[in-house]
Order: structure tokens, then C-alpha cells, then sequence
């Protein structure tokens, strides 16, 4: 997803924006660009790929200017090369955008009808043009209003001008935005990541504001122009989790802290010594709450079928789930005594803050669990339960997805209890068996060199299969998705018992199929299935756990016994070897496994 930063200082800027770029690159981007202001000129340099081509490209050291803007792109509109990079440029506006405008190609018309030239394929392009034509008849922040009212869709905006050397404006609207304080300079960023190793001292745009930053001093204006006030937060700064250490990536890094994440998350929780859940400040009474629904994209929408399996099991609550795109769009009948659950690792995509939006608008009950606690699906949510995981800066969601299950699993176990469905002596045991995960998730990491050995198998087929039933079935979902986004070979996610309802046609010598199959209740039926496919040829690998009795089926290709736990817990367990299977067959082909190819870390446009 595109990244902004811009900086007003009393120093050259450019290094600091390269660098500020550089902490934007998890995001996935496809082009980076920089301009400058410096003599009365604005100095705009920009290239195809990765923010080290600019610097290859570029003598950036000699980019002169105290005030710029810079962007790492992920292409909507256009093809990505140097042309559509941005900043766009007119001779006096300077351009960086991230969102989508949805009614470019009439204003376009209008803009060229007007003279107006333009160069790339880009939407963006014409809101430098807009605002170029907006400042012939107008003082600037007159301007900048009309030309934010003309444009539909979603932005956040840098915008610097070659007569106004002192200063950058931003502007939000659907996509984040946020301004960074720091010793005689100022940021703008697209989240805390851009500017934490500037500053921790950050303010959040809110939808329809724009704001004027100068070296030393920030004005914030609504969408009449009219100043407000606004709160600066103190974050924590936790640099150290930006850094790789000895890891060779990222993700490998983010598999490997499961059990410190899992151990922080528990303890945020649980309150040790009354052997209770603590989620503080929920603001609800229980009876308020009649039914739920969980709401998520890609990795989170499978963290809310599994919760959907956990309150089916331990609650008589309705729980319905579903993907935010198809969510926003549904012709929802909205319940007051529904709890709306937003589950989002970033807490800005798009998809999912739409479906937030749509429920704040009908006065809904609505529950963020995330990751970043300073995102707009938080800071838009009645109510928030952090995960606690530290910046996951692979794209790939790992330790997030891990994360993400224990928050909604405590949720579970907190409201079956008030419910009195789940009763005291089951709480407390189940609450002291979710203390030994951590140790469980170490134990279960350990299972390295067998699963590099399988991986290949998986890179050379043409496709693969992923079966679980109930409390399996989503992690077989996460966990061919998780395949799919790192080596890009096909891999689907089924529940066991489908196959025969068609996918078993897709079944010949050699497919590999993972089969999870843990000792629980469903244990006996997915056995059976996986004989099907073993009978036709698949090779099995079947992820089961520890147990005295055999299984009770020839021909499986490979086995691998994660710990022996509770069933509530065994889908953390099982998730952990299917994470270690995508990154080493991404591994063995050499693919950029933090960034994989036309992905980003946080979907912000729909
Ligand atoms: C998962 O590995 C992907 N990165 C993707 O499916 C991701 O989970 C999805 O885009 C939702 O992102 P969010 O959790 O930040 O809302």
C-alpha cells in the first residue's frame, strides 16, 4: 500500500525522507519518489522498484531543500514505472497521494479543456492539476478546501508549492493520515511506523481534515476551513522491534516471537492470582448483548471463523461472520443488542473501516481487535482489544494471526462466563491450560528441518490442497493463504468433508494435501477423508498431535505431531508448522518473503 512522508525543517530533508521511506516499505510498494523545495524551484526525482533504486539513481545527497515529500507507490491506476511514481508535479504544486479518486477521468477532461498537460495514468495527477487551476482564483487555503470538495473517493494528501517554501499541507479523508512533532521541523506521515524514529509525539487526522505544517508550527482545519484543536499522543516507542536481529527476514523473526507475544497478550489478560480475565472498562452490561458478529479481511476473517467455532462451543450466543467487502455492501438488518467485532492486525484497511464506518452510522456496538492501537478502526470503535503484538512488519501475518485468535479465545471465555455458560471450575481450567501455550508454541517451533525438507514438494506441484474440519477448518484456510501469498502457488483451504462434493476431482498422483487432524471430536471422520485422497493419489501430510495410539491409515507421505493441549488450543498449535511450511518453500524460491509480489502490508483502498 502506498506511504507518505513530508518534512518542514530547518535542515535538508532529504535524508530523513529517504530514510522515513525506507520504514514504509513493509507496506509493499511497487515505485518511490521524492521532491523537494530549494531556491524556488521544486526538485522531483522518482523511480520504478524499491527506494534503493532512488538512491542508485539519484545524487540525493545533493537534493537540496528543508521541505519536502515523499511516496512509495502500489500501483491502482497505471502501470508502475518512473512516470507514474509519485510526487506528480505541476510548475507550482507537488503532489503525494495515497487512496483512490473515483471521479478522475471527468475532472481530468474539465483540467485539460483548461490547458492543463498531463504526463502519467494516474488519478492522482489530477489533483495537482485541480489544485494548480484552484490557485489562480483562489488564496491557498480556500483552494486547498474547494479542490477537497471536488474530488470523490478516498486520500491522504502531501502537497508542496513552489511559492510557499515554509510549508506542506495534508489532508485525509478515508485513508490515515498523521502529523509528527519534532525539534524545529515537523512530519507528516501515512502511520506512527513513517515517523516513530523521528518522533513519538503524533496527531491523527480524523476523515475531511487537512492541516498546515511548518517548521514550527502545525494548523489543523475541518472541511470548511474552520481551525480545531487537536490531541498530540505519546507512543510507546518500541524501535527494536523494526530491527531483523540475526533473522534473515521478518516473518521468520515474527514466527519465532509467538511464544513472547503469546505470553504478553496472556498476561495483558489474565489476572494471575483471582485466576481471571480482565478486559476492563467493557462497556456494556452482559444481557445487552444478544448475538455477534465478526467482521475481517484475508488472515482476519479466519481469525473470526474461528472465533465463530469458539462461541458456537462454549456460548449460546448467535455469531454470524463475514468478509468486510461483502459486509459494507449487504443489506444488513442492524440489531442494537448485535456486538459488531472488527478484527484488523493494522487497523486501516479500508474494506474492514468501511464496515466499522457503516455500523457507527446505524449506533451500533462495536468492538476493534488490533494490533495498532492508535489506527482509525480503533480510534472508531466503541470499544478496543489490543493484541499486543509489536509491529508485524512482514506482510504476511503471522504472529498477528496467533494474536488475533487469543484476544477473540479470552472474549470467549470472558462472555460465556458472565453468561454462566461456561462455569467457574471450567474458566479457571481453561484459563490455566491457556498459561501453557506459550511453553506449547515454543515446543511446536521446534519442528524446523522436517518441514524445510517437505516444502519443495509443495513449490513443484500445481496446486494443493488444505483439509480440516471444525475447529481445523480455519486454520486450513489460514494456512493456504499463508502458501498462496508467499511462494505463489496455488493452494486452497476446504473443509474435509467437501471433497467429495467436487474438489476430489482435482485429486491425482503426486498433489500434495495437507490434512489437519488432530484427536478431537471430528478426528475419525477427517481420517476417513484423508484415506479418499490417499486413495487417489495424494500425498499426504498429515498434522495431527502427540498420542499414544497410532493412526490407524497407510501411505501418509509425512507426519508431523504438534503438542498435546486442550482442543480449544490445538488450532494455535497446528497453525505454527503451516506458517514454517509457506516461508520455506518461499525460501527455496528466492522470493521476497516480507513484501511478496502486488501485496501490502495494509489494504487502504477497496
Ligand atoms: C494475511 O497474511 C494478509 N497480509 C492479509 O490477508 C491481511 O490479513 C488482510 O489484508 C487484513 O489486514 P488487517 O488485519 O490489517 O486488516
Amino acid at each position: 500500500m502506498c506511504g507518505i512522508i513530508g518534512i518542514s525543517s530547518n535542515k535538508p530533508v532529504s535524508a530523513n525522507i529517504i530514510n522515513s521511506l525506507k520504514k514504509l516499505e513493509y507496506r509493499g510498494y511497487d515505485s518511490a519518489g521524492i521532491a523537494t523545495l530549494s531556491n524556488g524551484e521544486i526538485n522531483e526525482v522518482k523511480s520504478e522498484g524499491r527506494v534503493d533504486n532512488l538512491e542508485n539513481n539519484f545524487d540525493l545527497k545533493n537534493l537540496k531543500g528543508n521541505i519536502g515529500i515523499g511516496h512509495v507507490r502500489w500501483a491502482t491506476h497505471g502501470i508502475p514505472n518512473s512516470v507514474n511514481a509519485h510526487p506528480h508535479s505541476s510548475h507550482n504544486v507537488s503532489v503525494v497521494h495515497n487512496g483512490i479518486i473515483e471521479n478522475s477521468t471527468i475532472l481530468k477532461k474539465y483540467l485539460i479543456n483548461n490547458g492543463h498537460i498531463f504526463k502519467s495514468q494516474t488519478d492522482t495527477e489530477v489533483i495537482v492539476h485541480l489544485i494548480t487551476e484552484n490557485l489562480k482564483t483562489s488564496e491557498l487555503e480556500e483552494a486547498i478546501t474547494k479542490t477537497l470538495k471536488q474530488l470523490h473517493g478516498s486520500f491522504a494528501l502531501g502537497i508542496v508549492f513552489k511559492d510557499k517554501p515554509d510549508l506542506i499541507i495534508g489532508a485525509r479523508r478515508g485513508s490515515p493520515l498523521a502529523v509528527g512533532y519534532g525539534p524545529n521541523e515537523n512530519y507528516l506521515g501515512s502511520d506512527s511506523y513513517a515517523l516513530k524514529s523521528m518522533t513519538n509525539k503524533i496527531t491523527y487526522l480524523d476523515d475531511g481534515e487537512f492541516c498546515v505544517v511548518k517548521k514550527d508550527q502545525v494548523l489543523f482545519f475541518n472541511e470548511q476551513g474552520i481551525k480545531v484543536n487537536k490531541k498530540i499522543l505519546e507512543l510507546s516507542s518500541n524501535e527494536a522491534s523494526y530491527d531483523k536481529g540475526d533473522y534473515k527476514h521478518f516473518m521468520a523473526k515474527e514466527i519465532e516471537e509467538q511464544p513472547t507475544t503469546i505470553k504478553t497478550g496472556i498476561k495483558e489478560y489474565i489476572d494471575n492470582f483471582n485466576k481471571e480475565i480482565n478486559i476492563i472498562n467493557f462497556p456494556w452490561e452482559i444481557e445487552e448483548i444478544k448475538s455477534i458478529t465478526l467482521i475481517g479481511c484475508g488472515t482476519a476473517y479466519h481469525s473470526c471463523l474461528m472465533a465463530k467455532y469458539w462461541l458456537e462451543e462454549l456460548t449460546t450466543l448467535d455469531v454470524n461472520i463475514d468478509i468486510a467487502s461483502e459486509f459494507r455492501y449487504r443489506k444488513n438488518r442492524f440489531k442494537k443488542d448485535n456486538l459488531y467485532v472488527f478484527v484488523s492486525q493494522s487497523g486501516e484497511t479500508a474494506d474492514t473501516y468501511a464496515a466499522l464506518d457503516l455500523c457507527n452510522k446505524n449506533s451500533m456496538k462495536t468492538c476493534a481487535v488490533v494490533n495498532v492501537i492508535e489506527s482509525s478502526i480503533a480510534r472508531d470503535s466503541n470499544f478496543v482489544l489490543p493484541i499486543h503484538c509489536g509491529p508485524e512488519i512482514g506482510v504476511a501475518s503471522t504472529k498477528a494471526f496467533l494474536g488475533q485468535i487469543l484476544v477473540l479465545y479470552i472474549l470467549v471465555l470472558k462472555l460465556g462466563f458472565l453468561r454462566n455458560e461456561i462455569s467457574k471450575s471450567k474458566y479457571q481450567k481453561k484459563i490455566e491450560d491457556l498459561k501453557t501455550l506459550p511453553v506449547l508454541i515454543e515446543k511446536t517451533l521446534q519442528h524446523d528441518n522436517d518441514i524445510q525438507a517437505i516444502s519443495s514438494t509443495f513449490n513443484d506441484a500445481k496446486g494443493s490442497m488444505f483439509l480440516g474440519r471444525g475447529f481445523s477448518y480455519p486454520i486450513a484456510l489460514e494456512g493456504a493463504l499463508k502458501l498462496k501469498e508467499l511462494s505463489y502457488v496455488h493452494a486452497e483451504g476446504y473443509p474435509a468433508g467437501e471433497m467429495k462434493h467436487g474438489p476430489l476431482a482435482l485429486i491425482e498422483e503426486g498433489i500434495p494435501v495437507v490434512v489437519l487432524a488432530p484427536r478431537d471430536n471430528y478426528y475419525k471422520k477427517t481420517i476417513s477423508n484423508m484415506q479418499e485422497v490417499i486413495a487417489r493419489g495424494a500425498k499426504v501430510l498429515l498434522i495431527t498431535n502427540k498420542s499414544t495410539d497410532e493412526v490407524v491409515s497407510e501411505n501418509i507421505w509425512e507426519t508431523i505431531e504438534v503438542e498435546n493441549t486442550n482442543d480449544d488450543l490445538l488450532p494455535f498449535l497446528l497453525t505454527i508448522p503451516l506458517q514454517k511450511l509457506a516461508y520455506y518453500s518461499a525460501l527455496k524460491k528466492g522470493y521476497d518473503i516480507d513484501k511478496p509480489r502486488n501485496l501490502a502490508k495494509s489494504v487502504t483502498v477497496e
